[in-house]
């Protein structure tokens, strides 16, 4: 609990509420979503449910399940989620069955699409293009331009594909309406199909959907729409986008913001700042917080909430950037992995309280027995 030499002290914005359209969350910190390459034919398993389990006993205030991909050819290995038909939600059902009876932390998804990188081995196998012959598929994508030069082109899709992909993805929306999921994030990052249509690296269309930047965001803002549209009102829906390529005469920040502008005209509800994974060229800076600027300026320049992810792993850092306004939510992913308690830790470092299931109460730490509020624990 907080030392009373801190008596007057702000309360941490990390364990702030924030609500999102109609989803309340206790506090801003959320578990960004983790490809567990364990799905088998896109079904959720029971790693699924050990994985998300110890995640959603840890505190945060939003818990995304892993990017899960709209149609089979959508996955980026074989062993990604899917939710494309009656037994891959069957699946997921299950699965989040079993964590309401743990815990009552809200839960989103990540829906996309892996588009040229899809067909990928899992990284624990290496992670390169899988051929059809060794068991892969062939990608689909804007343009017949591989992800990597040596690699076979993908099959650029045409208008009809386009159309047909986006009722996928409405589909899909509706699956996770019924599964009872409270969120969803559209993954339009990290090089997949939807950033593969906004960036000029990946997106050579001549047709509507290619040249400028306007052409280059109509499919991602049209499957946008189609998804709002199909989601019911009162639940949230965000964006993860790549704030830049980090390759000269890629997408950038400046085209960020027109994005961020116009998901923003159509009812979106955050943008998750994250960057990269277009181009094997890209040459990333990586350190503490190396995306926070991004979500600054998006947040300062759309007024839309925003979350802020990439090397954020201490306590003080999370509170820093939530109160210089950098960002409205602060996501987390190997740090979650390494410490699923992250939160319980940032609760206690930073003098707040936090949720933890009953049955865990006696855990608090002596000097801090009010850290998961009033928890009543007889005993004879
Ligand atoms: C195991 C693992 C799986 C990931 N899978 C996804 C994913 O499904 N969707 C996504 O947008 N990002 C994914 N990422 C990226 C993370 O969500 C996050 O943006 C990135 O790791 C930076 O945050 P961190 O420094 O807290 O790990 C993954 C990262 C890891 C470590």
């Amino acid at each position: 609990m907080p030392d009373p030499a801190d008596a007057g002290r702000a309360a941490p914005m990390l364990f702030s509420p924030f609500a999102l359209r109609g989803l309340s969350l206790t506090n801003r910190i959320v578990v960004s979503p983790m490809c567990q390459y364990s799905a088998i034919d896109g079904c959720a398993t029971d790693w699924h449910t050990i994985h998300l389990g110890q995640l959603a006993l840890g505190g945060a205030g939003l818990l995304f399940i892993e990017a899960t991909a709209v149609e089979p050819i959508g996955r980026i290995t074989a062993g990604c989620l899917g939710l494309w038909d009656d037994a891959t939600e069957a699946s997921l059902t299950r699965v989040v069955r079993a964590l309401r009876l743990a815990s009552d932390m809200p839960l989103g998804i990540q829906l996309g699409h892996a588009g040229r990188k899809g067909s990928s081995g899992r990284p624990w196998e290496g992670g390169q293009l899988v051929p059809p012959e060794a068991g892969g598929w062939q990608p689909v994508a804007p343009s017949a331009v591989p992800h990597l030069e040596h690699e076979a082109a993908p099959r650029a899709l045409s208008l009809a594909d386009l159309g047909a992909l986006t009722q996928r993805f409405v589909d899909a929306v509706r699956r996770a309406a019924r599964i009872g999921l409270q969120a969803i994030e559209i993954h339009a990052a990290h090089g997949y199909l939807l950033h593969q249509f906004l960036s000029p690296i990946a997106n050579r269309r001549t047709d509507a959907y290619g040249g400028d930047l306007e052409n280059r965001m109509r499919f991602p803002l049209e499957v946008f729409e189609a998804m709002r549209a199909a989601w019911p009102a009162e639940r949230p829906m965000g964006v993860r986008v790549s704030c830049t390529d980090w390759v000269d005469g890629g997408w950038d920040l400046e085209q960020t913001l027109t994005f961020a502008h116009a998901l923003k005209a159509r009812g979106c509800d955050w943008i998750d700042a994250s960057s990269g994974g277009v181009s094997p060229r890209q040459s990333i800076p990586v350190g503490p917080g190396y995306q926070v600027p991004f979500a600054s300026r998006i947040r300062a320049e759309t007024g839309l909430p925003v979350i802020a992810v990439g090397l954020i792993t201490e306590a003080a850092q999370a509170e820093a950037v939530l109160a210089a306004g950098q960002a409205d939510l602060v996501a987390l992913a190997r740090g979650m992995l390494y410490d699923p308690r992250w939160a319980w830790h940032a609760a206690a470092a930073l003098g707040a309280h936090v949720c933890a299931p009953r049955q865990y109460w006696r855990a608090a730490p002596r000097e801090q027995r009010e850290l998961f509020g009033p928890t009543p624990f007889g005993q004879r």
